[in-house]
């Protein structure tokens, strides 16, 4: 059954911990984008926000690491507290060794894909990971357009998943919204993450229980 990943990007930070209880019925996961300003113009989060949610929610708390050298991030953001590390295979075009060291630190792990990266790359690692996570806009910003070149990469990294029979999710991460997030499911993804969608909606806690049902295939 698909879950929902609520990405806090885009939500108001003066008060992230009454936000993140107002969504946390619908979201399975809380999405934590950290960006070094280097493999994406801005920065933003880190270890300092990962602290501060810990104590707030027990959803699993998964960073997004938009970040050169992404490795060297693992130990501070497991001791904030952080349950999953994905990060870019444009990063990290040899994976295994962070990978590994993911693993050893006592995180799950995932790969991320940005649209112009064959999905291709990722299938080598398939067996290695918990979680391919497709973006579906250019990096680093919240309130983007999603590229529906996504759904046919949702599709095919899908049938490999399945062809390979091993147990990944697969997460579509960009401008996910109400209208769009039905084909995304049935294009393959089994977790879909927003932000504008949820926080940037006049009642988040409704915009998240719309996607969060539209994510287990109960809603039209
Ligand atoms: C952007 C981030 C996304 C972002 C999504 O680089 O990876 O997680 O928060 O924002 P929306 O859902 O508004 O497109
Ligand atoms: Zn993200």
């Amino acid at each position: 059954m698909g879950r929902l990943s609520a990405s806090i990007l885009s939500a108001d930070f003066s008060r992230l911990g009454e936000q993140v209880k107002l969504i946390e019925p619908y979201a399975e996961v809380i999405h934590v984008d950290i960006m070094d300003g280097h493999f994406v113009p801005p920065i933003a989060l880190g270890a300092v926000i990962v602290k501060s949610l810990r104590p707030v929610t027990e959803r699993m708390l998964h960073g997004h690491l938009m970040v050169e050298a992404p490795e060297g991030f693992f130990d501070e953001l497991k001791e904030a507290g952080l349950d999953m590390v994905s990060f870019h295979l444009e990063a990290v075009p040899e994976p295994a060794p962070a990978i590994a060291k993911a693993r050893g630190a006592g995180l799950g792990v995932g790969l991320t894909l940005n649209l112009e990266t064959p999905v291709e790359a990722a299938f080598p690692f398939l067996g290695e990971i918990d979680d391919v996570m497709l973006m579906s806009i250019r990096p680093g910003w919240s309130f983007q357009q999603l590229n529906p070149d996504v759904y046919p990469r949702l599709a095919n990294l899908r049938a490999e998943i399945e062809r390979q029979g091993v147990p990944v999710e697969l997460e579509i991460d960009g401008g996910v919204k109400i209208e769009n997030a039905r084909r995304a499911v049935d294009a393959g993804a089994t977790v879909l993450i927003a932000a504008s969608g949820i926080f940037g909606q006049p009642d988040p806690a409704e915009a998240a229980r719309r996607l969060r049902d539209v994510a287990r295939g109960e809603a039209a």
